[in-house]
């Protein structure tokens, strides 16, 4: 019986693969992009400081990449963001429209996280008319719960919650107070979301867990800071911040299904640039991550929603078993199979092998759709521009990586593209000595035709 090529055999024609797709498409590092890829800097400005997203990019990535390609914008730029986060990319846009007095920066950021989406929508869609009422919430929230005259908002139905260990009983019965006195001080509207949203971000530091890559962990040293303290200094940020806003924002943010602009309630427009960073296909489970946050203001109410709420991200982690639906490749399954038939074969042969599989064929079918949705909303001039990371599945003699920076690329090239620059932005020292591939890069592509 023939048992097929070695895994070694395997191993080597991924390689050999990846090698011809880098010959073949225009790959160079640029190491300006590095710092561009990560927020750095974002903890310190205005707007981007209001919540700290371990995955943001840089604000200074739009301006960049505006320089770095053709693109226009002397009067009017439009931006969109499919995989908006916490809305750096529109808060960048908007910066860049207050900067160079003139220009008209419009755009619209999709997020499917009910959370984020909040985050990115408070900083986009707030203004300074708005800082009257959310200083009064926080005046009549802090003083209610000072004098003892609120009841604590029931404890989210979240374990994570009744652990004396991760929240000190104090910390948690102060954030349940402020819960209720911002419901009961606020009329539903930007300055409730925006009290929401400096409680959420008062969540993790008043607790002894950290965010950690792919999870949260219990750090039985840390200090849990006092709960009304950090929600009263983050509240004075965000008014800081607004008191700073020159104009109203020209951006919009759409909570739905980036893959799917049409659904999301995207209007009819042509863009300059179309910016984003997917989920990574490292498995990080975006729902889990930030999930304190969802439950403790009410994104999230029961088990059943946390398990929908991760259906519908886009199939770049195994939390939970995505529908076998491949909708990006109809019509170029050939082509497509061509390009991630070598990385398929190459899954090591584990009890792993399965689920590995089809979570690359749903994550690149995924991206495919995107693109292939979004072609015609980009103008002639237009950029399609995504930042991607390469990451290492598996452990030992079973670790392999995916080149996600290529094999998006070649994609993008079946329908409509041409990969115009790979700018290779980041190797990771460690693991990028011992395995090519392993890098962050920024990817810039024309529409054709
Ligand atoms: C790498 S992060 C983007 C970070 C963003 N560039 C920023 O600076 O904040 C990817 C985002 O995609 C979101 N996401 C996952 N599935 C999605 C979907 N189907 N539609 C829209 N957003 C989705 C995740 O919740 C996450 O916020």
């Amino acid at each position: 019986m023939d048992a097929g090529p070695s895994p070694e055999a395997e191993a080597h024609a991924l390689s050999r693969h990846y090698d011809e797709l880098d010959r073949q498409l225009p790959v160079g590092f640029d190491g300006a992009y590095g710092p561009l890829v990560v927020p750095n800097g974002n903890g310190e400005l205005p707007f981007h400081r209001w919540f700290h997203f371990k995955e943001a990019f840089s604000h200074h990535l739009l301006e960049r990449v505006l320089r770095d390609s053709a693109i226009q914008t002397r009067r009017s730029i439009t931006v969109l963001d499919p995989f908006l986060g916490v809305g750096t990319s529109l808060v960048s846009a908007d910066n860049l429209g207050n900067a160079q007095g003139g220009v008209v920066a419009r755009g619209y950021g999709i997020e499917r996280n009910p959370f984020l989406a909040s985050v990115a929508r408070c900083k986009v869609e707030s203004h300074r008319s708005h800082t009257p009422d959310l200083r009064q919430v926080k005046r009549r929230a802090l003083d209610a719960v000072n004098r003892g005259r609120v009841d604590p908002a029931p404890t989210p139905g979240l374990s994570t919650f009744s652990n004396t260990s991760y929240f000190p009983r104090r910390n948690l019965v102060e954030l349940l107070q402020l819960r209720s006195a911002i419901e009961r001080y606020s009329d539903p509207g930007v300055p409730r979301e925006l009290a929401l949203l400096c409680l959420a971000a008062s969540i993790e530091p008043s607790s002894r867990l950290r965010r950690d890559g792919r999870a949260l962990r219990y750090e039985a040293g840390k200090e849990p800071v006092p709960a009304l303290q950090e929600f009263a200094r983050r509240v004075d940020v965000v008014l800081a911040d607004l008191e700073g806003r020159p104009t109203p924002s020209r951006c919009r943010v759409l909570e739905g299904d980036g893959r799917d602009p049409q659904s999301a309630g995207l209007p009819n427009l042509r863009a300059d640039l179309i910016l984003f960073s997917p989920p990574y296909l490292n498995n990080i489970d975006y729902t889990e991550i930030y999930k304190l946050e969802a439950w403790f203001v009410g994104h999230l109410e029961s088990q059943a929603e946390f398990r929908e709420q991760r259906r519908v991200t886009l199939r770049s982690h195994p939390s939970v078993r995505f529908p076998d639906v491949y909708e990006g490749r109809q019509g170029v399954e050939r082509e497509v199979a061509q390009v991630l038939a070598p990385l398929l074969d190459a899954v090591p042969n584990t009890k792993e092998r399965n689920w590995r599989r089809r979570l690359i064929t749903g994550y690149f079918d995924d991206l495919l759709l995107t693109l292939r949705r979004y072609r015609p909303l980009i103008k002639p001039s237009g950029r399609v521009v995504y930042v991607v990371g390469n990451p290492v599945h598996g452990t030992g003699a079973h670790r392999f990586v995916i080149a996600a920076d290529i094999l998006i690329g070649s994609l993008a090239e079946l329908v409509g593209y041409e990969v115009e620059a790979v700018r290779v932005a980041r190797v990771p020292a460690r693991t990028g000595a011992t395995l090519p591939f392993v890098r962050e890069s920024v990817v810039f592509l024309r529409p054709t035709g």
